[in-house]
């Protein structure tokens, strides 16, 4: 669809920890969108597409390593890199379904022992999402979900940690914590409803800046 009535798209990003959904999801939403006629985009971070995201890569797939602030600032710039890109995108009408963004950046840093306002000072002026969907699964829920992969990260006991910094960064002014624990197709629906609503009342609203 193109933009004929002038209106930007939304920005919506889903969170979570490691295997509540959030790739397949965003994936499945685009599609969705799409079929009905409605403009949208996938994007993920880290995007190991760019320069700064092969060095993520070599530090996810423990072949380089970096401090926990060094890469902490990579995945920071990984976003500032995609900024006007972004604001492209929104501006002439398409809708961004995003697989994280800054609340993974500082979640993850924050829970390795980072100070949390210090992680979240190089993220601010980065666009702010319209709608943070937060996933949610109990710990018993995660395990029975179990197959967490080799890469740095995808423990569970770290994943627990990140939790807990999720529920400091949550805002409910603009998210929203959906349980992930049901069908496929149950929590499909349960996230379209939410991501047409916002892309209904994003109207004039003006492009934010972040924290
Ligand atoms: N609703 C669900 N119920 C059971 N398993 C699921 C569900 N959604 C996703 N999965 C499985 O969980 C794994 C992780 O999914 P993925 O979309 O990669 O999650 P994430 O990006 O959050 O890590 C995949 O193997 C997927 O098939
Ligand atoms: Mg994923």
């Amino acid at each position: 669809m193109s933009n004929v009535h002038g209106k930007r798209g939304a920005f919506i990003v889903l969170e979570g920890c490691d295997r509540t959904g959030k790739t397949s999801q965003c994936k499945t939403l685009v599609s969705k969108l799409e079929q009905a006629n409605v403009s949208a985009r996938y994007m993920n971070f880290p995007d190991r597409s760019t320069q700064c995201g092969q060095l993520i890569n070599g530090y996810l797939t423990r072949k380089d390593d970096f401090t926990d602030e060094g890469i902490h600032l990579l995945f920071t710039l990984n976003r500032w890199e995609r900024m006007k890109e972004m604001v492209k995108l929104l501006e002439s009408g398409v809708n961004l379904i995003v697989d994280r963004y800054s609340f993974s950046g500082v979640a993850f840093s924050s829970a390795k022992g980072l100070d949390m306002e210090w992680c979240k000072a190089p993220e601010s002026g980065l666009l702010k999402p319209d709608l943070v969907i937060l996933l949610t699964l109990s710990m018993e829920a995660l395990a029975r979900r179990g197959g967490f992969g080799d890469e740095r990260y995808e423990v569970p006991t770290f994943q627990r940690k990140v939790i807990e910094k999720y529920s400091m960064l949550k805002d409910d002014r603009y998210w929203k914590a959906i349980d992930a624990d049901k069908t496929f197709d149950d929590l499909t629906a349960d996230l379209y409803n939410e991501v047409l609503r916002t892309i209904e009342n994003v109207g004039e609203k003006p492009l934010e800046k972040l924290w």
